[in-house]
């Protein structure tokens, strides 16, 4: 069957299915072997992107700066002071202005609802860099990264432990839904992904085989893994007085070297990155400091072990960027994937 995804918006998995998932993997495999070998990729010289930032950034936006560089593109960064976005300038008006002057728009910033609308009045593809509920490009890398390491995505079985009704944690749920994966959240009941979320996802898992459990026991939850992954306690954009409740809520969900023994042999730990991992950072010492705390959500010991792939996770962040970017603006659609 062959696939098109040229002038397609990537806001969320949700709207793809698992064969243009699968399409887009192994056109990121692709790309990657390209340039690992040296093998030019400039197939869309000429064409021009923009990168807006309303939240800060180091694996996206790089990604989507090399990513484009590769492809034979140029790509303006647009920070969050720097532009009239939502101050001056409406997101329909910016919209209808910047799909004038460019070929593709990644946005990153704060509801979905902002990436939907920027969707719906711009002429050119719209790629979703971060948004409080999904984070759809950092699935790609982690799927690419489980693929990677442990071959099928069928029927392999994900642990998120944290926070699981944020970016990530949504994110993680219809991917593994989406792939036939068994996806179990591990937290308190107050971190669960929300109902609604949960029945589409079930809805996902009739057609994959994959499967959804909530659960707040981690010895049951961790149980089996081959993949093990978590994320900040506090996103970007929370307020620093959550902090308190949330290190009472989700220090039992810490990803411990017992967690990593209780989970399958061959099990990987992943993190999307940045992590309090240690206090080497002025945030995490900070925090670490006032609240008595030498790690937050993993420790450093599973961090820094072989179970880690984090690395290898943030590398393919740029090789599935360029993937997005180049499907969506339709190159190498005929080149075998
Ligand atoms: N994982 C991730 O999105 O990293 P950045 O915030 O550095 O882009
Ligand atoms: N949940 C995190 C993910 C960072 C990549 C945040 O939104 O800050």
């Amino acid at each position: 069957m062959s696939i098109s995804l040229k002038g397609r918006d990537f806001l969320t998995l949700k709207d793809f299915t698992k064969e243009e998932i699968e399409y887009l993997l192994d056109l990121s495999a692709k790309l990657k072997y390209k340039k690992k070998n040296g093998i030019p990729m400039d197939e869309l010289k000429g064409k021009n992107v923009v990168l807006i930032f309303e939240k800060t950034s180091t694996r996206t936006r790089c990604s989507f700066e090399v990513g484009a560089f590769d492809l034979g593109m140029h790509a303006t960064y647009l920070d969050p002071s720097c532009s009239q976005i939502g101050k001056k300038e409406s997101i329909a008006d910016t919209a209808r202005v910047l799909s004038r002057i460019y070929d593709g728009i990644e946005y990153r910033g704060f509801e979905q609802t902002i990436v939907e609308e920027l969707a719906k009045y711009s002429d050119v593809p719209i790629w979703n860099g971060l948004t409080n509920e999904y984070h759809p490009t950092q699935m790609l890398a982690d799927m690419l990264t489980i693929r990677e390491q442990l071959g099928d995505l069928e029927g392999k079985k994900l642990t998120y432990m944290g926070d699981a009704r944020y970016n990530m944690g949504n994110s993680y749920m219809i991917a593994c839904s989406k792939m036939g994966m068994h996806f179990t959240a591990c937290a308190p009941k107050k971190y669960f992904p929300s109902p609604e979320l949960v029945a589409q996802c079930e809805e996902y898992c009739k057609l994959s085989g994959g499967s959804i459990r909530l659960t707040e026991d981690v010895n049951e939850g961790t149980k089996g893994a081959d993949i093990i992954c978590t994320d900040v306690w506090v996103s970007m954009g929370e307020p620093e007085e959550v902090w308190q409740e949330r290190i009472d809520d989700l220090t039992p969900y810490r990803v411990t070297m017992d967690v990593m023994k209780n989970a399958g042999e061959k099990a990987i730990f992943l993190h999307c990155l940045p992590s309090y991992h240690d206090l080497k950072t002025k945030i995490g010492k900070e925090i670490g400091e006032k609240f008595g705390l030498e790690e937050m959500e993993v420790t450093d010991e599973v961090f820094e072990s072989s179970y880690s792939r984090v690395f290898e996770e943030a590398e393919n962040r740029m090789h599935t960027i360029k993937a997005v970017m180049a499907a969506t603006l339709g190159a190498f659609e005929n080149e075998q994937v």
